[in-house]
C-alpha cells in the first residue's frame, strides 16, 4: 500500500531523515518509534503530501506523493502532532468545514460526518463547542477529521499523547477498530503501546532506520541476555559478590528494599547458560532466604533503548 525508497529530507543543510526505505502492507498497523528528533513527524508529513522530500521516492496506492499528490491526498487521512482545531466551532460544524476543504461532495458530507462521529465516539458532543471539550474528545476529533474523506490510509502522529490512562485505552481501541480495511501508520513514544496495537514497528534514530519487524521478532532477535528476578533476604554486599561469581552471570542490579533486609535483584546472564540452578544452590548454601525467582523477557522498550544507545555509541 505504501512504498518508501531511500527517502531523504533536508531542512536547510541539516538532514532530518536519511535514506529511509520500508513498505507498509494493506490493512497493516505500522508503528514509528524513535527518540525526539528522530524524523517521525518529518516522514509522516512527506507521506501525507504536507511537504516534499529532498531525495528518494514514496508512493501510496501506487501514486507518487510528489507527482500525484492530489491522488494521494484523496487516499490519506493525516492527524498532525497538533491538530489545528477551532475552539469556537461545534464538533459537527468543524467536521463539515474540514469535509468541504477536503473536497468531500456536498451530498456525501452529512453521511460522512455522521459516520466518523459514530466511529470515533463523538456523536454525543456533536453540538458542543470544541473549546469546551476535554483533551480525549479533542484527540478523537483530530482522528475524525483525518477520516472524513474515508481514506484508505491513516497517518496518526502521536495519537495518544497527553491523554490519561482511560482515554489512552479508548483511543487505542478506536485505532484497532479502524484497522483492517484501512492501512495505519502511527508514531508513539509509548513502547508497550506499539507492542499492543502495531503488527510491525520501525525504529528510527537520527533520521536512519535501525530496525523493522514485528514487536515479537525484534525482541527475540535482539535479545542477547536473559534476565532473572530474585527476591532474597540476606546481606546485599555478600549476595552481589557471590552471585556475580557464578559462571554465565554478566550483570547484577540491586533494586529498592522490599522489606527489612530483603532486596530485589536483576541478574543478567548470557542466553547460552541457564543460571537458575546455580543461583538457587549459591543462595541456599549461604543460608539466605529466597522468596521469589522468575525469568523476565526483554520488552520492546529494552530493545529500543539497546538499539538506540548502541547507535549512539
Ligand atoms: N521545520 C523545521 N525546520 C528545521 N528543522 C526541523 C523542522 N522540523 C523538524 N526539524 C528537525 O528535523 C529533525 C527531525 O524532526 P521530527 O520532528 O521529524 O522528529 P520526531 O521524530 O517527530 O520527533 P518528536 O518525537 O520530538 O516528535 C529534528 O532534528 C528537528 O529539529
Ligand atoms: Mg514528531
Amino acid at each position: 500500500m505504501i512504498q518508501v525508497e531511500n527517502l531523504t529530507k533536508y531542512y536547510g543543510q541539516t538532514p532530518a531523515i536519511k535514506g529511509l526505505t520500508f513498505t507498509v502492507q494493506k490493512g497493516e498497523i505500522l508503528g514509528f518509534l524513535g527518540p525526539n528528533g528522530a524524523g517521525k513527524t518529518t516522514t509522516m508529513r512527506i507521506l501525507s503530501c504536507f511537504m516534499p522530500a529532498s531525495k528518494g521516492k514514496a508512493t501510496v496506492a501506487g501514486f507518487d506523493v510528489f507527482e500525484d499528490s492530489l491522488e494521494v491526498r484523496k487516499r490519506v487521512g493525516y492527524q498532525p502532532e497538533n491538530v489545528p482545531l477551532y475552539n469556537d466551532m461545534s464538533t459537527s460544524a468543524y467536521l463539515s468545514f474540514v469535509a468541504e476543504i477536503k473536497g468531500v461532495h456536498r451530498k456525501e458530507r452529512k453521511r460522512n460526518i455522521e459516520k466518523v462521529m459514530d466511529e470515533c465516539g463523538i456523536t454525543d458532543v456533536s453540538h458542543k463547542l470544541i473549546g469546551k471539550l476535554s483533551k480525549g474528545y479533542r484527540q478523537r476529533i483530530g482522528i475524525a477529521q483525518a477520516l472524513i474523506n474515508d481514506p484508505d490510509v491513516l497517518i496518526l502522529d502521536e495519537p495518544t499523547i497527553g491523554l490519561d490512562p482511560g482515554q489512552i485505552r479508548e483511543i487505542r481501541g478506536l485505532i484497532k477498530n479502524l484497522a483492517g480495511r484501512r492501512t495505519i501508520i502511527l508514531s508513539t513514544h509509548i513502547l508497550p503501546e506499539a507492542s499492543m496495537i502495531c503488527q510491525r514497528v520501525i525504529i528510527i534514530n537520527e533520521g536512519k532506520l535501525i530496525a523493522v519487524d514485528t514487536p515479537d521478532n525484534l525482541v527475540t532477535s535482539f535479545q542477547t541476555d536473559s534476565r532473572v528476578l530474585l527476591e532474597i533476604e540476606g546481606p546485599p554486599e555478600d549476595i552481589m559478590k557471590e552471585l556475580k561469581g557464578i559462571d554465565g552471570v554478566v550483570n547484577i542490579e540491586k533494586k529498592d528494599p522490599i522489606s527489612e533486609g530483603a532486596f530485589t535483584y536483576f541478574v543478567d546472564s548470557t542466553l547460552a547458560r541457564d543460571v537458575r540452578k546455580d543461583l538457587f544452590i549459591t543462595i541456599s548454601k549461604n543460608g539466605w532466604i529466597l522468596t521469589q525467582m522468575h525469568t523476565i523477557d526483554m520488552s520492546l522498550e529494552d530493545i529500543f533503548l539497546k538499539l538506540v544507545t548502541e547507535e549512539k555509541a
